[in-house]
């Protein structure tokens, strides 16, 4: 109960705010890189404020989410925006085939290890296929650590192995206290594609 009382502040919260940072940021970089018209597929979208971003730009955008809350919210937030789905689902059971950009803000880190992994593995596949990758992942010294089993926090050199190879365009790491929240985030923040092949002359 308490759990769904804070998501749906949660979404109330954000159901008016502008996109997130990463959005700005994984959209440049988007369009540096990405010569054909853009699919975005928004993983854990909430309550839609990067989906409504990025349906400005993109030839088609798909929002997704498993709480109930932030799909109708998300629906009621791009009524009318005919290059928009919005589906309620688990990420972790979809796939990410035809996305050019895959947009996980601060919604992967929710799954737990096993779970996670499996999903990063999709997301690996579609990268290497020429997707770009946006998303957060928390870090071991995240407050939450001591509390949620059900979700996944990286160390450092455990994050570098898993973006081994890849073309990082944008690694932020956030170390800070939440006045707010009372709470201590620790979060790494990314946005990568696959290394350029060199071309052959
Ligand atoms: C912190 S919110 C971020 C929402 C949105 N990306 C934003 O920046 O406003 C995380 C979202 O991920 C969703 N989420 C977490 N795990 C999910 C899963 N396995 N499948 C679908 N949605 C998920 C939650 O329901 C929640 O709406």
């Amino acid at each position: 109960m308490k759990q769904i009382g804070r998501w749906l502040r949660y979404h109330l919260h954000t159901f008016l705010k502008p996109p997130s940072n990463l959005a700005r940021v994984a959209l440049d970089f988007a369009n540096q890189e990405l010569p054909q018209k853009l699919f975005v597929l928004d993983i854990g979208c909430g309550s839609g404020r990067d989906v409504v971003f990025f349906s400005d730009f993109a030839e088609r955008v798909q929002g997704i989410d498993s709480n109930t809350i932030a799909f109708y919210l998300a629906r009621l937030r791009t009524f009318g925006r005919e290059n928009v789905a919005i589906k309620k689902a688990d990420f972790s059971n979809i796939s990410f085939d035809k996305a050019s950009l895959i947009h996980a803000n601060m919604s992967l880190f929710f799954l737990p290890e096993k779970v996670f992994l499996r999903t990063w593995e999709k997301i690996i596949l579609s990268v290497e296929n020429g997707a770009i990758f946006s998303g957060h992942f928390l870090g071991e010294r995240n407050e939450w650590r001591v509390c949620r089993q059900d979700m996944t926090f990286l160390s450092i050199d455990r994050l570098k192995e898993m973006l081994g190879n890849l073309q990082i365009y944008h690694f932020h790491e956030i170390y800070r206290f939440d006045k707010r929240k009372h709470r201590f985030w620790h979060i790494y923040e990314v946005v990568l594609a696959r290394k350029q092949r060199p071309s052959i002359a």
